[in-house]
């Protein structure tokens, strides 16, 4: 069997007294699309941050193609290949598309910021920016301030910005959150475009976009995966239907 691409051993998480994340063992394979459901508070966009360390872990392990991850850095992590994305849109508004892509490109070579001269003179830098604008559909955007594009068009940026790096695991947090059907759609077909051969973490709320997109659901109830399958099994699953998905499903109609 091949290394999975992600893979969580007995991960726990307490904030002072309370237990967020209870034990969490997953495996993700790679190329796969795993989506993280559950309701709010569940603890999900905590498990993202303990994935990338953004917060130790309380006990347990993290593995990224099989290597413990344990005592990284956050960047150390986007170096060895995983990049995500944050619940809140996080560009930069001022600056315009093109450069928050190839600022987020130049952080993914180690650059900081420093370099200016050169990078104006870099003809790869441009390249590679001008493919991650046609990747997300902005290339006739790419002069505009990034604070002026629609929301969905920022989400966009940020998952170019994501993906900017060439990580080949993708995590995104609530990438569809606060959009209308067509702004979901687009979103969703701009996802399964950009992490084609990836493997992709997603937490969303969105169930059409959860059964559309992922080949296997986790679902998170209180810091605990009570159900790991593919999509029609876990929609099938009683427990899950009782904890979360008979009234996400209600809340689509
Ligand atoms: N830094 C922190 N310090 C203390 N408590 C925290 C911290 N971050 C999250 N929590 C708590 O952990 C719990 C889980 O929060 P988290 O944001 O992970 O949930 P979520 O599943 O992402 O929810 P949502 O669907 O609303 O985004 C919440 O009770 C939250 O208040
Ligand atoms: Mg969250």
């Amino acid at each position: 069997m091949s290394v999975p691409a992600l893979e969580l051993n007995g991960l726990k998480k307490n904030f002072g007294k309370a237990e967020i994340i209870r034990g969490i063992d997953l495996s993700i394979g790679k190329a796969e699309r795993h989506a993280i459901i559950g309701p709010n508070g569940a603890g999900k966009s905590t498990l993202f941050n303990l994935i990338t360390a953004r917060f130790p872990p309380s006990a347990g392990t993290v593995k990224l193609h099989g290597e413990d991850l344990t005592g990284l850095q956050p960047f150390e992590i986007n170096r060895r290949g995983l990049s995500r994305s944050f619940q809140i849109t996080n560009i930069f508004p001022k600056m315009t598309v093109f450069e928050n892509v190839r600022c987020a490109l130049l952080w993914a070579q180690g650059y900081k910021y420093s370099f200016w001269n050169f990078v104006n003179r870099s003809r790869k830098l441009t390249e590679g920016t001008e493919a991650i604008l046609e990747q997300i559909n902005l290339a006739n955007r790419r002069d505009l301030p990034a604070g002026t594009l629609s929301y969905a068009e920022q989400r966009a940026l940020e998952i170019g910005i994501t993906i900017a790096g060439g990580a080949n695991v993708i995590m995104l947090d609530e990438p569809t959150a606060g959009m209308s059907h067509s702004e979901t759609d687009y979103i969703t077909d701009l996802i399964l475009k950009v992490t084609e051969g990836k493997t992709l973490i997603m937490v969303e709320h969105d169930m059409g976009v959860v059964f559309g997109l992922a080949d296997r659901i986790s679902v998170l109830v209180y810091g605990e995966i009570i159900a790991t399958g593919a999509p029609e099994a876990v929609r099938a699953d009683p427990k899950v239907q009782e904890a979360y998905l008979g009234a996400a499903l209600e809340a689509e109609h």
